[in-house]
């Protein structure tokens, strides 16, 4: 049944230039949305910027701009960075449009009416880069950010705060109601015992600086960024301007975190939520890090990666594939030039690249160029009973947000069906039905690994498609769940003139360029 399928990814600091761990999530969050279009679901993908805070107002002034001026200008380098991945996001949010800036009012008036929101003073040691408090115990070494391992400000102010402590039980009941809220399992129970060790109330406006949305009811505070932040959310679902639209989309939302934001988006979001009166998020899909010689990749660290420019030197499908394929989400993962090529090499080249390749020689040189069709399932080849189990696998692989898994079982039937080939030989038969049903079979069974594959490398996914002489596209909507012409063996029609062109994945050697050829 299609269902409706709300994605977001963290909306990113505008600060600086995507890199390959912001690349990372948003390609994840694009997979997943692109899965579900398949399954015919209603699919809204948000992701976007967080303008507004202290840290981009500072950096704007580094630059000697405004910080408007400086978000115009950067939050384009997300956009086009999006873009230039293939990245099929339906909206793109900026937390200085006035929707959002409405919303965030709107939201927080009901808090603030539903008597969740007093004023008091706080005071306490402020992480620029965060964006956040932390308790002297929380504190690194040399009374530094246990994050950034860079100094903390001491900030006293007179703020609102909002009663969080009094949602304890509330989120514990929640997440006792809701076992799967938040995947994987450790990163939900994370969550319940910070809840369980007592919640603090939060601070959630600023006087000390002006760059931020107005609090409604006395305007010479701003919103504090977190709190404007994950209002995102809902803004982008039509919160308070289109309640039919709201009633849609929410709470059937999932939000792809990475684990460091799992504080905001586990406890304090779904608390807001409640407070606003509207239903907590249905779920919060919680993953790793990506490290460069085993650590996170940071400004000031210099390990930052630029997606945009390994994607040009490696291919955006390639790039894709890697991200998806290595590394189990929930998992940190390292990631190595070296380790994208040889996946590359051995997946994409020499698996999926040669099975096409192959078949289109061999459909030209034996079948004239005409693709024939496959054997019914069950009658012949054992592939028809590899694609099934496949295509269940990679099916509850999907719905687990598990794209790794739903990659390498995809895989197998690439695997097998190169490895019936080497078995049955069709290149050294004469022509007839013999190699025509080899033939059939293995064009059928890499019609259907297309359509499997197609939310990690679109293009090379819609490129197969074409020289298999199929019509529309591998991804079009729903394609997933039809009968006939979808995930069902039987599909490919024969009597469809084949293409044979250039090795889509074309070989590369390992040793060509370094690591260097996309980092900054
Ligand atoms: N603006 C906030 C999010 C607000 S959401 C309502 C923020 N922005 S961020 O730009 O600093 O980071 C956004 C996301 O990028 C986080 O989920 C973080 O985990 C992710 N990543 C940053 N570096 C990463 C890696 N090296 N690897 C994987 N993800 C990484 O936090």
């Amino acid at each position: 049944m299609p269902e409706r399928f709300y994605v977001t990814t963290p909306i990113y600091y505008p600060n600086d230039r995507p890199h390959l761990g912001t690349a990372y999530a948003t390609v994840t969050a694009d997979a997943l949305a692109r899965w579900h279009r398949l399954r015919g679901d209603d699919v809204l993908f948000l992701t976007g910027v967080d303008e507004h805070g202290l840290k981009i107002a500072r950096r704007a002034e580094e630059q000697g701009m405004t910080p408007a001026a400086w978000t115009d200008e950067t939050a384009g380098w997300f956009t086009d960075a999006w873009a230039a991945l293939a990245v099929t996001n339906d909206d793109f949010i900026r937390t200085t449009e006035e929707r959002h800036i409405r919303a965030v009012q709107r939201f927080t008036q009901a808090i603030y009416d539903n008597g969740h929101i007093f004023k008091g003073e706080y005071s306490g040691w402020y992480c620029v880069a965060c964006e956040a408090y932390y308790a002297q115990s929380e504190l690194a070494e040399g009374a530094s950010c246990p994050v950034h391992k860079s100094p903390v400000e001491w900030l006293v102010e007179e703020n609102y705060f909002f009663r969080l402590s009094a949602f304890a039980d509330r989120l514990l009941a929640w997440y006792a109601a809701n076992p799967g809220v938040v995947v994987p399992e450790s990163k939900r129970n994370e969550a319940v015992s910070f809840i369980r060790q007592g919640l603090a109330d939060i601070s959630i406006s600023r006087t000390s600086i002006d760059w931020g949305v107005p609090v409604p009811w006395d305007p010479d505070h701003v919103v504090y960024v977190w709190y404007d932040a994950l209002v995102n959310y809902v803004t982008a679902a039509g919160y308070g301007v289109d309640d039919e639209t709201f009633a849609a989309w929410w709470p059937s939302v999932h939000h792809l975190v990475g684990k460091d934001i799992l504080r905001f988006h586990g406890i304090w979001w779904p608390a807001m939520c409640m407070a606003a009166g509207i239903e907590p998020p249905r779920q919060l899909v919680v993953h790793g890090f990506l490290l460069v010689g085993g650590e996170k990749m940071s400004k000031s660290r210099l390990n930052q990666i630029d997606p945009v420019a390994l994607a040009a030197d490696v291919g955006v499908d390639a790039l894709r594939y890697h991200l998806l394929r290595e590394v189990s989400l929930g998992a940190d993962g390292e990631f190595s030039y070296e380790g994208l090529l040889a996946r590359y090499n051995a997946d994409l080249a020499n698996n999926l690249g040669n099975l096409a390749q192959r078949v289109a020689t061999v459909v030209g040189s034996k079948c004239g160029g005409i693709g024939p069709a496959p054997r019914p399932a069950g009658q012949g080849s054992r592939l028809s009973a590899v694609a099934e189990e496949v295509v269940r696998e990679a099916c509850i692989a999907w719905e687990r947000f598990a794209p790794h898994d739903a990659l390498a079982v995809s895989w197998r039937l690439v695997r097998e069906t190169n490895a019936e080939l080497e078995v049955t030989e069709p290149w050294k038969m004469a022509p007839g039905p013999e190699v025509d049903a080899v033939l059939g079979d293995a064009l059928e069974a890499l019609r259907i690994v297309t359509i499997l594959a197609s939310p990690a490398v679109p293009a090379a996914a819609a490129e197969i498609w074409r020289r298999l002489g199929l019509s529309g596209a591998p991804d079009d909507p729903g394609r997933a769940a039809r009968r006939g012409g979808g995930l069902d063996w039987g599909g490919y029609p024969g009597g469809l003139a084949v293409t044979k062109a250039d090795p889509v994945f074309p070989r590369r050697t390992t040793t060509e360029q370094s690591l260097g050829a996309g980092k900054r």
